[in-house]
Parts: structure tokens; C-alpha cells; sequence
């Protein structure tokens, strides 16, 4: 099978329809933003790409479980380094509660140094009779509801970059410096988590690999020597949704003459840009990254495996992650029928669950919210089905941050909806905070191991 239609260029998208594009007012300005972008320092590597291509192929194998995790959308105004820090400590925990209590090694995957760009489902926002463009993550406007700071604004795109490169950067010192060494698993439990019942199970198994790498050391084993001890390989993702920003960071690989988006590590397609001849898929369709592909409610089987064979004709394992969102009580109905026919494809993909954008609400409060139930309900349909179909339940993607907020409901701290406005500070959608996020892994855990 041909690899690469000759056809595909990285701008080969732009004869395509794509959705989901801000009108940008001043094109020509636009135009200048991009070629500055095709001059600046790719952010990842080919050969990082490539890693992570080949750890996904062991969670296809069903040998490893896939944990992509982060802001639903970062924003200009969290870049402090605390804010990183903490983020990347939950993560860290969750994938200890997993791996220790599961034996599966877990892939590392952040929604970070580059998650800025929003799908909306409606392009103008209403309030008090005021209409405005809608909000489409900080890569292209504000939040903030006035009329100028709604319009997109092309220089966003190079703030964009330069944010992604200093959080990145910060993520290597961090999984590479010493700060995610298995010595220090005791610090990454925060303190407002460390006194609750998921912090105190988690203090349970950080003693217990304290004791173990006492234990190994004991018996002469040179720790030091161990590099997985003492690093971390932590990836990056997002939406691949501004194409002109996508495009733009792309590169050609000296090594194989393949193209890479060297925006992130992965990148995904939405659910409201999979369309098989829109935009985003012709883009993506090229870059030899690996892929997330989401996969909602109103998908129809037939388009999914179309969608398999364009993003993956060569059938490559950990080139294709199909991300399942569909709600809680509708997984039953819909995620057998595709399991079926992606079997009958032959794509060998990865299926990860992301228990969130089907599970989302207005509360009577007027906050947009999840039930931390309803989350956990979502992932246990998930895997009851991959058991029964004898696929292997590859991971879960999650919208989390390390800060103490209140936007999804329960959880062991039962947040109720009067709560949710204590600390509700997400730009986009509601995220779990350090305790729910730590207690869903912890459930998840138990899943993986039944
Ligand atoms: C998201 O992941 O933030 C998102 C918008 O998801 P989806 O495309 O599945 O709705
Ligand atoms: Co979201």
C-alpha cells in the first residue's frame, strides 16, 4: 500500500473545506505570522514522534496502557511554573496508581505545551442581546466578552509558540532532571492531597516503592545505573485544529524525508473536523506523527473505518488512536458495532476512552459540569465491552488539572453544585482537580487488573 499519496504537501489541506477556521480579519498579517512560524525551532523531534509511535504500537498489542491527560484548554494566563509543575505531578501520581497497581507499564501522554485551540459548536456567542464571535482558545482570541478582544488575532499564533516552548521546556527539566526520579514519588502527592483518602492510598504505594528500591539496593543492585528510574518519557499533545499553525511547524525529517508536525508529539482530530474530505484529515493524513482520532455519538461506522484507511492505509500499529466519547449510557449502543468493523479493517489502533465531552452539562447554577460518576460510569462501559469483544481497553483521556478547583461534581469530596463556583476557573470545560483526578486512576487501576 502507498504510503504517502503523491498528491499530499503539508499545504495540500488548503484545497479542502476545513471547519471550525476563525475568520481572520487581516489575512495579510496572517500570512506574515506563518512564515515567521516555517523560520522558528521546531518544538519535538521526529525521533521523539517516533518513540512514542512505538510505545502506542505496545498498547495496541495490548502490552501497555495509554494515559493522555490535561487542560481541556490551556490558557496565555497559567504559564506560571507552579501551575506546569502541579499539572504534571498529578499525572505523575495517576500513572503510578496505575502501573503499580495494574503491573502495565503506562504511556505518557500530556494535553500541554500546545492545547490552545477550541472547536465550538456555535460560531457567535449571546449575552443580555449581545452577540459576539465565539471564544476559540487563546491561540486565536479572549475569553473575555467584548467585541475586540473577539477578534482573532494572527500574532496569538506566535504567542502560542512561545508559550509551548517554555512549558516544554519546562516538562523536559522536569521528567529529565531529576524532579520525576522514582525517589522522589513521596513530593508529587500535594499537600491538600496527601490528607484524603486517595492521597493516603496513594502515600500507601509511594512507601511501598520506597521500600522496594531500598530493597533492590540492598541486594546490590547499582540504582543509579537504572536510567527508567530516574527519568520519566512524558509526550505532547493537542487538537490539530488552526491548520495554518499546524502547517506551518511542520518539517521534513533529514533522517527518513518523512513529514513531521513538530508541533507535539501526537496530534488529534476532533469530532467536529473528521469530516473524510475536510481539511484537517487531509493534513493529517500526511504528517507521519502518530494520530488521535475522536469518535462521538453522532459517527457513523462506515465513515470511522474510511477515516482508518485514509489516516492509516500502511495498518501500522500506534499510528492511530480512536478516541471514544460517546456519553456514559450510550457506549453499550454504540462502541461494539465499531469495535466490529475496525477488527474487520485490519487497523491495529489504540482504544482510549475519553469519559468527558459526552458527559458534560449545564448546571442550574449556569456551570458547565460533569458528574465524576458519570465519568467512571463512561470507562466502566468501556472496558466491560473491550472484555466481552476481547479487545485490549488501550487508555483514557482525561481533562484534569493540578489545581485545587471545583468544576466536576462528587468525587470523594462530593462537590455538590453549590460548590461550584468556590473555584471554577477552567477557560473551557470542566476539569477534574488533583484529588478526583488520583482517585480516578486509582478506579481505573482496579479495572485494568479485574
Ligand atoms: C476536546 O478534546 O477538548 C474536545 C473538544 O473534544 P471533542 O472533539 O471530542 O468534542
Ligand atoms: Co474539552
Amino acid at each position: 500500500m502507498t504510503r504517502d499519496r503523491e498528491s499530499w504537501s503539508p499545504g495540500s489541506w488548503r484545497a479542502h473545506e476545513a471547519a471550525q477556521q476563525p475568520t481572520w480579519p487581516d489575512t495579510a498579517a496572517l500570512s506574515d505570522v506563518e512564515a515567521q512560524l516555517r523560520l522558528l525551532p521546531p518544538l519535538v523531534f521526529a525521533g521523539e514522534a517516533r518513540s512514542l509511535s512505538a510505545d502506542l504500537a505496545e498498547v495496541a498489542a495490548g502490552r501497555a496502557f495509554l494515559l493522555q491527560a490535561g487542560d481541556c484548554a490551556e490558557s496565555f494566563h497559567d504559564s506560571a511554573a507552579d501551575q506546569i509543575r502541579d499539572k504534571l505531578k498529578v499525572i505523575l501520581q495517576m500513572a503510578v496508581a496505575l502501573t503499580y497497581a495494574s503491573g502495565v507499564p503506562v504511556v505518557k501522554v500530556g494535553r500541554i505545551a500546545g492545547q490552545f485551540a477550541k472547536p465550538r459548536s456555535s460560531n457567535t456567542e449571546e449575552r443580555d442581546g449581545v452577540v459576539l464571535d465565539s471564544f476559540r482558545g487563546h491561540i486565536v482570541n479572549s475569553e473575555t466578552f467584548t467585541e475586540a478582544d473577539r477578534v482573532p488575532d494572527p500574532g496569538r499564533l506566535l504567542e502560542a509558540y512561545h508559550q509551548s516552548v517554555a512549558t516544554l521546556n519546562l516538562l523536559r527539566a522536569f521528567t529529565k532532571g531529576g524532579f520525576a526520579d522514582l525517589s522522589q514519588v513521596h513530593s508529587w502527592n500535594q499537600q491538600f492531597v496527601a490528607s484524603s483518602p486517595e492521597g493516603q492510598r496513594y502515600e500507601a504505594i509511594a512507601g511501598e516503592i520506597d521500600r522496594a528500591l531500598h530493597f533492590m539496593a540492598a541486594c546490590g543492585i547499582d540504582l543509579s545505573r537504572e536510567g527508567s528510574l530516574h527519568e520519566v518519557d512524558f509526550y505532547t499533545s493537542h487538537e490539530a485544529l488552526i491548520l495554518p499553525y499546524e502547517e506551518a511547524l511542520t518539517r521534513t525529517d533529514s533522517t527518513s524525508g518523512d513529514a513531521y508536525d513538530c508541533s507535539a508529539h501526537m496530534l488529534w482530530i476532533g469530532d467536529r473536523t473528521r469530516q473524510l474530505d475536510g481539511a484537517h484529515v487531509e493534513f493529517l493524513s500526511g504528517v507521519r506523527n502518530p494520530i488521535g482520532l475522536k469518535v462521538g455519538p453522532s459517527a457513523d461506522v462506515d465513515d470511522i473505518t474510511a477515516l482508518c484507511d485514509k489516516l492509516d492505509p500502511g495498518l501500522t500499529p500506534g499510528r492511530l488512536t480512536l478516541i471514544t466519547r460517546y456519553g456514559a449510557d450510550r457506549v453499550a449502543a454504540h462502541l461494539p458495532d465499531l469495535i466490529e468493523a475496525v477488527g474487520r479493517s485490519g487497523h491495529p489502533v489504540v482504544w482510549a476512552c475519553d469519559p468527558m465531552h459526552g458527559n458534560t452539562f449545564t448546571s442550574a447554577t449556569g456551570h458547565k459540569t460533569r458528574r465524576f460518576d458519570d465519568i467512571v460510569a463512561e470507562i466502566a462501559s468501556f472496558f466491560a465491552v473491550h472484555r466481552s469483544m476481547g479487545t485490549w481497553p488501550g487508555g483514557v483521556h482525561i481533562e484534569l488539572t493540578g489545581d485545587d478547583v471545583t468544576e466536576c461534581l462528587g468525587g470523594s469530596e462530593s462537590i455538590l453544585e453549590g460548590d461550584l463556583a468556590d473555584n471554577y476557573t477552567t477557560i473551557c470545560d470542566p476539569r477534574l482537580n488533583a484529588r478526583q483526578s488520583l482517585d480516578l486512576a486509582f478506579l481505573v487501576a482496579e479495572q485494568l487488573r479485574a
